[in-house]
């Protein structure tokens, strides 16, 4: 019975989960990196904690036997991806990367494009004075010595490292609503939202929100993939490409 890893922590990876344990004849392991105090876990078997590197991913694959890989990780977790990659092509095990499609500005929203945290940070005070941060815990303090903004910083879990000075902080967990951001973001008298091009249903709510609120945004831009790197675009086609090679 072929082996499957997918390396997990997104919504797509429970939901491939979910369709290749109704599959016959997979053996599935998800892989999470442990870092969330209460993931949601998919359906079947779940290991948690890094693997120690590419070395260690390495290792994991051969002493698991596994077969196949899919990369079902978020699109800005760019190292477990890199590693993966490194890994699979020394084992000579096959890998797709199911990458979610980005979102696309909408016509009449105010996109600013940035590549990281720290250019978001450079360019926010020029944008607005009262931000929407919602980068999720990672890279929070990037904006942590800017005292003359206030932010509302939304996570699922508390931020590692410094917040801002002049920070409200709350955890949540979407899907959201447009009803819900727009209120949001006019109780807190938002002036400008700052997300990662995330992609997905989950969270796109907020870019609609601004939109109508007439609201700038920075959005920081995706991480390239690897080079070479073969990919699907959901859960649909990460499930047919297993189908296939098995
Ligand atoms: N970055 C985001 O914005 C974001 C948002 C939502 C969910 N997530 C999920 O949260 C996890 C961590 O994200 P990140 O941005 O910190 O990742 P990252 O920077 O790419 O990875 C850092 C290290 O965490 C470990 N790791 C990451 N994902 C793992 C997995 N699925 N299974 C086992 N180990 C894993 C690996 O440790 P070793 O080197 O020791 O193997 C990796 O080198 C990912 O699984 C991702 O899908 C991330």
């Amino acid at each position: 019975m072929p082996r499957i890893l997918i390396l997990g922590g997104t919504g797509e990876a429970r939901a491939l989960a979910a369709a290749l344990t109704d599959m016959p004849g997979i053996d599935l392991v998800s892989s999470l990196a442990g870092r969330v105090a209460n993931p949601i876990l998919p359906p079947g078997e779940v290991r948690s904690g890094g693997f120690g590197g590419a070395d260690g991913l390495t290792r994991w694959i051969r002493e698991q036997a596994i077969d196949a890989i899919v990369d079902a990780t978020h699109p800005f977790a760019a190292q477990i991806t890199t590693n993966a990659v490194l890994a699979a092509d020394r084992c000579g095990t096959p890998l797709v990367v199911l990458r979610r499609p980005e979102w696309q500005a909408p016509v009449n929203a105010q996109w600013n494009l940035v590549s990281d945290t720290a250019a978001a940070a450079e360019l926010l005070p020029s944008v607005g004075t009262r931000a929407f941060l919602t980068i999720g815990r990672q890279g929070v303090d990037a904006f942590a010595g800017m005292a003359t903004m206030w932010f509302l910083v939304r996570a699922i879990d508390p931020p590692e490292g410094k917040m801002p000075p002049r920070a409200e902080l709350t955890l949540a967990r979407g899907p959201f609503t447009v009803a819900g951001e727009t209120s949001l973001m006019r109780q807190r008298r938002i002036d400008v939202l700052v997300t990662k091009n995330s992609g997905g249903e989950q969270t796109a709510a907020k870019l609609e929100a601004a939109e109508r609120l007439d609201i700038p945004v920075v959005v920081i831009e995706r991480p390239p993939l690897p080079a070479g790197v073969s990919t699907v675009d959901d859960v649909s086609g990460a499930a047919a490409w297993v189908a296939a090679i098995t």
